[in-house]
Formats: C-alpha cells, structure tokens, sequence
C-alpha cells in the first residue's frame, strides 16, 4: 500500500456518514519521507471545498507557526483523525472516528515518522485516549515505541493571542527534538504510556 493508494480510498470512502454530507473527502497531504506527520481533528468549511488539509484560518496558523522558525509546509505531512468535515463542524463522533481510523494508521504505518504532533484535545483523545491538551502540550510520549509529541489545536489560537506563542514555542521544542532523534542524541521523554 502506498500515500497515494491511501488518498484514492479517502476520495472514494462511503464507509460512514460524513460522506452524506461532504463536498470532497480530505486525505492527508505533505511530504511522505517526513520525520513528522501533523494530526488534526477534522476538516473544517475550506477544507471540505478544496479537498486539502489545513488551508483555512487554522492552516495558515499552522503555517505561520512553522515559517517562523525556517519551516516550510511541504516539508511535513498534514492529516486529520476524521478525513470528512462533520456537519457544522462538530467533534466528530467516536463511530466516525473509529470508522475512519484504518486511514491514519495506514498513513502512520507507511510515512513512518519519527514523531507524531498531536493538534487538540480530539487527535489527542482519539490517538492516545488523553484529554485536557492545555495541561500535557509541549510534552513528548511514547508508546508502543512511538514518539508523539502534544500541541495545541492551531484553531484554539485564532481568538487567543497567547496561545499562538505557546504554538509556536512548541513547534520549536518539536523540531530541535527532531534534530536531536536525526542526531542520535539521547531526548526527554515526558510520558511513558505502558500496555
Ligand atoms: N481543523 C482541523 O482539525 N483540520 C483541518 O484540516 C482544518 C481545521
Ligand atoms: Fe470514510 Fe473517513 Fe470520510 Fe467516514 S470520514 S466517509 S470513514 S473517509
């Protein structure tokens, strides 16, 4: 299986309901040699119009917090939990998300990043179980021999200045631990999930 065998199944997918409703489903998109793939919620209104990732009012914080320190989009691999807007941009719900989830995984699996940067509370829940972002973003996890790193939802800053600081401060401690991993330093680990 490969990104773009993925990407066909998304734009074809009528496996749960969201697909009643959406304009164009919206598979991940980015560099598929990326150390790190970007996990959001779901897509929102532009999303849904255009087929892609993040490239409304949130993507562009996205962006910008990438850009200031040298990052370029393309650079990463940006993805969703759930690859179809929900109506009214409502949490997606756990049938959605569990329905949707053979795609994510796939991506993981193939992409094989070095770390995972989890958006908010919803890729946070669905991926690890967590919940309360706010209180464990900025840390590093790992589980099952996966490094994930917790952030906060891009769309959270949009009405919140401090918060797009606090994106942005993230996004920095993320890639110097990318740079430490490529280096084979030995890096922080925040949390340990044991199963
Ligand atoms: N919010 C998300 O979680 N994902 C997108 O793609 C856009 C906005
Ligand atoms: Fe398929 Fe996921 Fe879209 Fe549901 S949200 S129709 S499972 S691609």
């Amino acid at each position: 299986m490969t990104i773009e065998t993925i990407r066909k199944k998304v734009i074809e997918c009528t496996k749960c309901d969201l697909c009643k409703t959406r304009t164009k489903s919206v598979p991940g998109k980015g560099n598929f040699q990326a150390d790190v793939i970007f996990v959001g919620e779901a897509p929102g209104r532009n999303e849904d119009q255009r087929g892609e990732p993040f490239v409304g009012v949130a993507g562009k914080r996205l962006t910008m917090a990438l850009e200031s320190i040298g990052v370029s989009r393309d650079s990463v691999y940006i993805t969703n939990v759930v690859k179809c807007r929900p109506p009214n941009n409502r949490v997606p719900s756990v049938l959605e998300r569990n329905t949707c989830k053979e795609y994510l995984q796939k991506e993981i699996e193939i992409i094989n990043p070095r770390i995972i940067c989890i958006l908010g509370n919803t890729a946070f829940n669905s991926i690890l179980g967590g919940s309360e972002i706010t209180k464990f973003r900025g840390k590093i996890v790992r589980k099952n021999n996966q490094l994930y790193f917790l952030t906060v939802h891009p769309a959270a800053t949009i009405y919140n200045q401090e918060l797009i600081e606090v994106l942005k401060s993230d996004i920095e401690r993320l890639f110097n631990t990318i740079k430490e991993l490529k280096n084979n330093n030995q890096i922080k680990i925040d949390i340990e999930y044991t199963s």
